[in-house]
């Protein structure tokens, strides 16, 4: 494949050659790329005789063949798309077996990027649903798997031919299930302006209400494509009076600043004043980086078509000045339509849902002054403004709720509604009551706990997850076409064989998203679930799976199966049984929580649990185990439990615990009871005390995606070196690719600028030059290697490490994730274990060696989770 990245707009003829081998379900992260074994595809050259082993193909040998790309270009980009398909290997017999795991697959293949003229040219390379790429010898890892565009890498290249090597892996929910084994990328270049240009166009911003703002926060996506850092000064309205007659986007390369215009307004455009909420001090975007800067926007006059706004900015170290201007055409809606509000997420970030407040003329049977929230969780690759998503329940106009079509902030929602996806639905429920404040609203209120959730296909597993992480606020749930657990919907073989011991770290860094094992915690809820009877891409077995382990569970579920339909069809959200349903249960008056006389609590990792029955595990004793609690009346009985918090109304006086009775009375804070087993006997204790303390808890709990639970934006510390730069500024551009979360770059060690942060942290450190936060942490590293101390007090050495990824504590619930690597090459090892993908299953620390890469999880020398001391657990991978 060649990308011609030149303005002559010449349309070039196109080849690339690849391989084919086998990869198991988001396996990519751990390495486990066979060629590696032979030194990796970069170092080997097109060779039409050559053979490498694989275990699909035909003679178990793969080859090099040459595939045509399709490629389009135009005056400022180029877009190559690549097919890739196997004849040698018989998918069908393999897939009989092996069912969808069978045709996920990975390959390489190599193109080259000419740039003619004979100037350097700034672009950017968009790699849609490729997670691994080389160019020339820089290596990047994290791609843009699920094609979002959001943070493409900025490129700075010479005239001349620049050679690209990509790695494709083959995933099934990604690409489709049902569909040809074929992998189908885009490689996109794009020229830049080489300063401070506009991520996506626009401002993230509300919808119009009669005229107001219905919320005032704003965002703008910036990238600075220079070589040089940049400095955000200010947002400023701006008056534009120029006639714009083009439509959206209009880019235009001005010769003198440089500066890349974007536009996609027309008339005049109009502002008032606005408040420049940006921080001086955190508004630094490094070369290379994507971030977006928040603000409030404030509006006039009243039937403006479209605002504009001005940024302007420094360029580090020269003092030179500028500015970009940012217009948005303004969408003017009535209230009682779903529109869009914006808030801040706990990460710090704008982000967005689309809300459907109770319509005029709904007749809510019943006297509620506060009307319950409804829920509706979008499907894998949709914006929540999608019409598909929001006029998804307009046969149920007249409900007597607020529906909230929550984003998860990407069309992914994030993590999959988990971590940073289930953070930015509670900000979206948060904000109806500032909404109502503000607003005109005269209409009834709203009960911010009292939830009914609904939603398709990932949306359906966030229903699920919603549900049986929530269980306290949920009134009622309708998960529709949704799959049970990541694992179930593609199963995780074909991995490279690895040692049972490390496959079972995995999976239990997934527990609390297995949601066929925490049917348990839905005891007492009303739930409809529906499925399509020949659904092809999310079987009806998931939803046939959930109702009998709801049974098992003690829990009525009501399971429609739709005959003859498929995973979509319209109406699919208000079939009779699921219309019938929204309204029994908009007027259910039961109340919350719901006092059951008997249940069970699974918990897989206490972090993102809520309570049930008044009552929340809040530390397990070994993390890499599920915990439970079985509660029959004030008789309590818990296994792989450390700690519990008891809330109102339902707790107090005297409780049995493991056939201990313990009084509650005497409890200072008796809005909370909190209990810690201590020498297997548990004692009542004040829940400041545990929070004071230095175990771990709250935010800091569950395994490496912890670090999603940041509150504001994370800061990457790293050394001051090339290398690491470039891994750092990977590091914050796959946060902000996959997540839209912000990061700060910090390089050297400024580290009294982190610690006033209240964001997560993330260090990057080579050699012996990473130390922990506390004294007496189990995992230490020097120039010869990692040690980490296990459950017994048995240290264990490891010279081979190359590199290391552990979760270790900061004040505040914070939490800094370290990147260890024995050299530069082994800190890029280590740096792929960013969490970006759900399914991968880091746990809270791993140590890499040289084989990881081709071997991949079986080349990890140890692995496992840390208890509430931060000391190894016995569940952990330590020899
Ligand atoms: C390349 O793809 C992007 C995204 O789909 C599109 O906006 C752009 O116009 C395309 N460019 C060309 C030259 O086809
Ligand atoms: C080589 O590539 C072509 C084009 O993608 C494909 O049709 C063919 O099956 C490939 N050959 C083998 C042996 O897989
Ligand atoms: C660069 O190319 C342009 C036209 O392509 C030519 O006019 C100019 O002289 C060249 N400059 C150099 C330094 O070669
Ligand atoms: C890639 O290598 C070629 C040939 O050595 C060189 O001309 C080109 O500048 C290199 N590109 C980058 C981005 O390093
Ligand atoms: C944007 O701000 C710059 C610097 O203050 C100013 O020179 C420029 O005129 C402004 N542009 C608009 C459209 O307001
Ligand atoms: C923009 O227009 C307003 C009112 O018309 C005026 O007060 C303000 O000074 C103008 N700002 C700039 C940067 O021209
Ligand atoms: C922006 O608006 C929010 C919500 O009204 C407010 O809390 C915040 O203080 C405002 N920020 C600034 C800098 O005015
Ligand atoms: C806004 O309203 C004013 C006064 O009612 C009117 O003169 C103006 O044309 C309107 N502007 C737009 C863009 O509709
Ligand atoms: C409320 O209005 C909507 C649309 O205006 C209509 O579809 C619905 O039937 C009405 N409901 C009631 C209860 O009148
Ligand atoms: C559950 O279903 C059984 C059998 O249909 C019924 O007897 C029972 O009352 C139901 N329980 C609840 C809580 O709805």
């Amino acid at each position: 494949m060649q990308l011609r990245s030149t303005s002559r707009g010449t349309r070039e003829s196109t080849h690339t050659e690849v391989d084919v081998v086998a990869i198991g379900t988001r396996e990519a992260t751990w390495g486990a790329d066979p060629l590696e074994f032979e030194g990796g595809f970069r170092s080997l050259e097109y060779d039409p005789k050559a053979s490498f082993r694989s275990s699909l193909p035909t003679d178990g040998a793969a080859r090099w063949n040459v595939t045509s790309a399709k490629t389009f270009d135009s005056t400022h980009s180029v877009n190559s798309s690549l097919s890739i398909g196997y004849s040698n290997v018989d998918w069908d017999f393999l897939k009989s077996i092996y069912g969808w795991a069978a045709v996920q697959y990975q390959a390489w293949a190599r193109g080259e990027l000419i740039v003619g003229g004979n100037e350097t040219q700034a672009v950017i390379l968009h790699t849609d649903a490729i997670l691994e790429f080389w160019v020339n010898n820089t290596h990047y890892f994290g791609g843009d798997f699920y094609s979002y565009r959001n943070a493409p890498p900025v490129l700075h290249l010479d005239p001349g031919r620049h050679r690209i090597d990509l790695r494709l892996a083959r995933d099934v929910r990604a690409f489709g299930g049902i569909l040809e084994p074929t992998i189908d990328v885009v490689v996109g270049v794009e020229k830049v302006s080489g300063s401070l240009d506009l991520a996506k166009p626009g401002i993230l911003m509300s919808d119009v209400i009669d005229g107001y703002l219905a919320t005032p926060q704003g965002s703008i996506s910036l990238r600075n494509s220079g070589t040089r850092d940049i400095e955000i000064t200010g947002i400023h309205p701006a008056n534009v009076s120029t006639n714009f007659s083009t439509v959206f986007p209009l880019l235009r390369l001005s010769t003198g600043d440089q500066m890349l215009v974007a536009r996609d307004a027309e008339g005049i455009m109009s502002a008032e004043s606005m408040h420049d909420t940006a921080d001086k001090s955190n508004v630094r975007i490094a070369a290379g980086q994507t971030r977006s800067v928040a603000f409030n926007i404030t509006l006039s006059p009243k039937n403006a078509s479209s605002i504009a706004y001005n940024v302007t900015y420094e360029i580090v170290g020269t003092g030179k000045t500028s500015s970009l201007e940012v217009t948005q055409t303004l969408n003017h809606v009535s209230t009682y339509h779903p529109h869009k509000i914006t808030y801040l997420h706990p990460g710090g970030t704008v982000s967005y849902a689309m809300l459907r407040p109770p319509a005029k003329n709904a007749t809510c049977k019943h006297k509620q002054n506060k009307l319950p929230v409804l829920l509706a969780l979008h499907g894998a690759g949709l914006e929540a403004d999608d019409p598909m998503v929001t006029e998804a329940l307009d046969p149920v106009s007249d409900l007597c709720a607020w529906v909230v079509f929550a984003t998860g902030v990407t069309p992914w929602s994030g993590d999959d509604w988990h971590n940073w996806g289930f953070a930015d639905v509670e900000a979206a429920i948060d904000a109806i009551p500032s909404w109502i404040s503000s607003s005109r609203w005269l209409g009834p209120g709203v009960d911010t706990n009292r939830w009914i959730v609904s939603g398709h296909s990932n949306g359906g597993q966030g229903t699920w997850y919603t549900t049986t992480h929530r269980p306290d606020k949920v009134l009622a749930a309708i998960p529709v076409s949704g799959y049970s657990s990541i694992q179930k919907y593609v199963p995780y073989e074909l991995w490279q064989p690895a040692d049972p011991r490390r496959t079972s770290v995995i999976s239990a860094a997934l527990n609390s998203y297995r949601h066929e094992m925490l049917m348990d915690n839905i005891r007492g809820i009303p739930i409809q679930v529906q499925h399509g009877e020949i659904d092809d891409n999310v079987p009806a077995y998931h939803s046939r799976l959930l109702a009998l382990q709801l049974q098992f569970a003690g829990t009525n579920a009501s399971y429609n199966e739709v005959p003859n339909q498929n995973h979509w069809w319209d109406d699919i959200m208000t079939t009779p049984e699921l219309i019938e349903f929204y309204h029994k249960q908009v007027s259910n008056m039961e109340k919350l929580p719901r006092e059951l006389e008997e249940f069970d609590i699974v918990v897989g990792d206490p972090g993102d649990m809520g309570s049930k029955g008044g009552v929340k595990v809040t530390q397990l004793e070994d993390p890499g185990n599920y915990g439970r609690v079985h509660v029959r009346g004030r008789t309590v009985k818990t296994s792989n439990v450390l700690s519990i918090e008891f809330g109102p109304p339902f707790w107090k006086d005297t409780v049995v615990i493991d056939g201990q009775t313990l009084d509650f009375t005497a409890a200072t804070n008796k809005e909370r009871l909190s209990v810690h087993l201590s020498r297997n006997v548990w004692i009542v204790q004040d829940t400041t005390t545990l929070e004071e303390s230095h175990g771990r808890h709250g935010r800091q709990l569950g395994s490496m995606t912890a670090i999603l639970r940041t509150h504001g934006p994370v800061t990457i510390h790293h050394p001051d070196s090339a290398n690491a730069s470039h891994l750092a500024l990977q590091v914050s551009r796959n946060l902000q690719q996959y997540f839209r979360a912000n990061s700060m770059l910090l390089a050297g060690n400024a580290k009294t600028r982190s610690d006033s942060t209240t964001g997560n942290v993330i260090r990057l450190a080579i050699g012996a030059a990473a130390s922990s936060t506390t004294a007496d942490f189990p995992i230490k590293v020097s120039s010869s290697g990692v040690s980490i101390r296990d459950y017994r007090g048995r240290e264990q050495s490891y010279s081979e490490a190359r590199g290391a990824a552990w979760l270790q504590p900061l004040d505040s619930e914070r939490l800094e994730l370290v990147l260890w690597g024995a050299d530069d090459e082994g800190l890029g090892q280590a740096a792929r274990l960013i969490p970006m993908l759900t399914g991968v299953g880091q746990p809270d620390f791993v140590v890499l060696s040289e084989k990881a890469k081709w071997k991949g999880l079986d080349g990890v020398l140890a692995l496992g989770f840390f208890d509430s001391e931060w000391q190894v657990t016995p569940s952990s991978f330590v020899s």
